[in-house]
């Protein structure tokens, strides 16, 4: 099978909700035992029993990844069920502070949130669990960055920079665990109807230059985004990612490490 994780045990952040829950259920799907990690609790509750309904163990775990204590706590718990991490998934990610989409532009608010989530958050996560790996020389761990690390953007350019941040992150960080036999890597999805990009078409639908995107539902808005901008012509699904994911957690992927890889429908080209 290729992306056979039988037997490994995996850590999702933001697992509780759109591409988080996708990757979550493809890794089970995979042969993977999955810790459900959010600050939704009730929402990583529910992943964690379709978890267990593919056959996988899971457990869903409370957690606040800008939160250095938040983040030790799940850690002790995941080792407590699972013994060892073998995938790190940072998923967790925000797109401003609460009421941002209200904003023509982004507030001071904005710009510290995506960094604590974004990128902080990244990082601590991959601190914490990173030791682990090390000492048993083996793992795999893969940031959700987003095709907005690729460009610039008029109303989101704290979004975009961040996301810009968690590639370099990544390649920092699969240097310094290169030698220990870990790969880090990132996806970079392009565009998802989940709860993130249903704020997005909300905030643009209503302040877009262009005049035949004014006005309409944010659904529509998405659609018509994706006919103009996506080669591919249809959005991506958290599947879409999920299977992404599932394949650089495997070592058909031993020999990827430091990439940032598109799963965009060919919105960028790198
Ligand atoms: N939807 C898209 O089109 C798209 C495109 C590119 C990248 N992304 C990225 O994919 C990731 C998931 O996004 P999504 O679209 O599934 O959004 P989503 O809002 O459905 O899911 C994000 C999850 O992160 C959790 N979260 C937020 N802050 C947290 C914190 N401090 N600690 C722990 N959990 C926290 C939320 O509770 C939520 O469950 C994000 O990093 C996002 O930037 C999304």
């Amino acid at each position: 099978m290729i992306a056979d994780l039988t037997g490994k045990a995996a850590l999702v952040t933001g697992g509780a909700s759109g591409i988080g829950r996708g990757i979550s259920l493809a890794l089970a799907g995979q042969g993977a035992d999955v810790v459900v990690a959010d600050l939704n609790h009730d929402g990583a509750r529910a992943v964690a029993a379709e978890v267990e309904a593919l056959g996988r163990r899971s457990i869903a775990v409370e957690v606040d990844v800008t939160d250095r204590a938040s983040i030790e706590s799940m850690v002790g718990r995941s080792v407590d069920s699972f013994t060892d991490l073998d995938i790190l998934i940072n998923d967790a990610g925000v797109i401003g502070a609460p009421g941002w989409s209200e904003r023509d532009s982004p507030a001071d608010e904005d710009w510290d949130i995506v960094n604590a989530v974004n990128v902080r958050g990244v990082v601590m996560v991959s601190e914490a669990v990173s030791p682990m790996m090390k000492k048993r020389r083996y793992g795999k761990i893969i940031n959700i960055a987003s095709m907005a690390s690729r460009y610039g953007s008029i109303d989101l350019p704290h979004y975009n920079a961040s996301k810009a941040a968690v590639v370099s992150w990544t390649r920092s960080n699969a240097l310094q665990l290169a030698p220990h036999n870990i790969n880090v890597n990132a996806i970079c999805p392009g565009m998802l109807w989940t709860p993130m990009w249903q704020q997005i078409a909300s905030l643009r639908s209503r302040v877009d230059a262009v005049p035949e995107f004014k006005g309409l539902s944010g659904r529509e808005y998405f659609d018509k985004t994706i006919e103009s901008l996506i080669p591919l012509k249809r959005e991506q699904t958290p599947e879409d990612i999920g299977a992404m994911a599932a394949f650089l957690a495997s070592d058909d992927a031993k020999n990827i490490t430091g990439q940032a890889i598109q799963v965009d429908g060919g919105r960028v080209m790198v």
